[in-house]
């Protein structure tokens, strides 16, 4: 595996890689990588002949008030865990290279970004869509590779690559779970032990709400936010900040329960924000 800090060389390598009929997969993080983010890289071992893993904390998409600064950063290990897992180039650029003094474009995919996530974290969509339209330049990639977790990100990114007409493929992960089924984040490292034990909750209480649609058979959105919301509020350290049910395609909320389905949830443990959810297909 080499790494490359340089946008430029990035650049060449992709040129190069294309000129010998590789076919490019790629998969941004921003490091402390996981299985989730492992997951990624194997599944592009699978459908492209070079991969390319970046890594980079965009400072676009935090709030002020959040944590680009604490953020879990240990790049050697990142390195050693993406070359493992087969990773061709780790693309590691510097902050001053991606956002040099006088940065001033920024991407909005409007309607998609204000809502859920957006709407408790301002701006954090407007910096991810930029952050991944400028890594897609240098990366070139043939298909790119997002995990199911951050579903509004995906759902956003897509519609970003078709308006803008990027000539790329997306494909979605599913979510990759701790055995007590939390969804694996690089922010589950800033959780007390107590904390850690409490998290689950939000997994429970998704299972419930899959449950109460796909075995019960019930259709109102406000009874499974409900029951969502009850789930949660027997765990003192989980404070549910969302629970939604929306189209899954274009996060149109819903009342009745019908077609494809999204339900994210958000939630804060202690200081930590954690998010979740679950797709499903209801028949008419
Ligand atoms: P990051 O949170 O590091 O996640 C990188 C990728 O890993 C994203 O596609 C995310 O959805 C996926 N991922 C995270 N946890 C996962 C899990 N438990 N199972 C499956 N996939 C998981 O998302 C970002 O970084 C940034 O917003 C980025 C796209 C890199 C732009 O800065």
């Amino acid at each position: 595996m080499d790494t490359l800090t340089s946008p430029d060389r990035m650049r060449e390598m992709a040129r190069e890689f294309r000129a010998r009929g590789e076919r490019i997969g790629y998969v941004p993080t921003m490091g402390a990588l996981h299985e989730g983010h492992l997951s990624l890289i194997r599944r592009s071992k699978q459908v492209a002949t070079k991969t390319v893993v970046s890594l980079f904390v965009n400072p676009a998409q935090f709030a002020p008030s959040e944590d680009f600064q604490s953020y879990p950063r240990n790049p050697e290990r990142d390195a050693e865990l993406a070359r493992l897992a087969g990773a061709d180039i780790l693309y590691a650029p510097k902050l001053a290279d991606v956002y040099p003094p006088g940065y001033r474009t920024y991407v909005a995919v409007e309607g998609l970004g204000t809502t859920l996530e957006g709407a408790s974290r301002p701006g954090h969509f407007r910096g991810v869509a930029t952050v991944v339209v400028k890594l897609l330049n240098r990366v070139a990639p043939h298909i790119a590779l997002f995990g199911q977790k951050d579903a509004q990100q995906v759902i956003l990114i897509k519609k970003m690559v078709r308006d803008l007409e990027m000539d790329l493929e997306i494909e979605i992960c599913p979510t990759v779970r701790e055995e007590d089924g939390l969804a694996m984040s690089s922010r589950n490292a800033y959780l007390t032990p107590e904390q850690r034990r409490a998290a689950p909750v939000l997994f429970r209480a998704l299972k419930r709400a899959e449950s109460a649609v796909l075995k019960e058979r019930e259709r109102s959105a406000q009874r499974i936010v409900g029951l969502i919301r009850e789930t949660v509020a027997a765990e003192p350290n989980v404070i549910l900040d969302y629970a939604e049910v929306v189209n899954a395609a274009t996060l149109a909320p819903l009342e009745r329960i019908e077609g494809s389905i999204l339900i994210p949830v958000a939630a804060r443990v202690g200081a930590t924000r954690l998010i979740d959810n679950v797709i499903l297909n209801v028949e008419g």
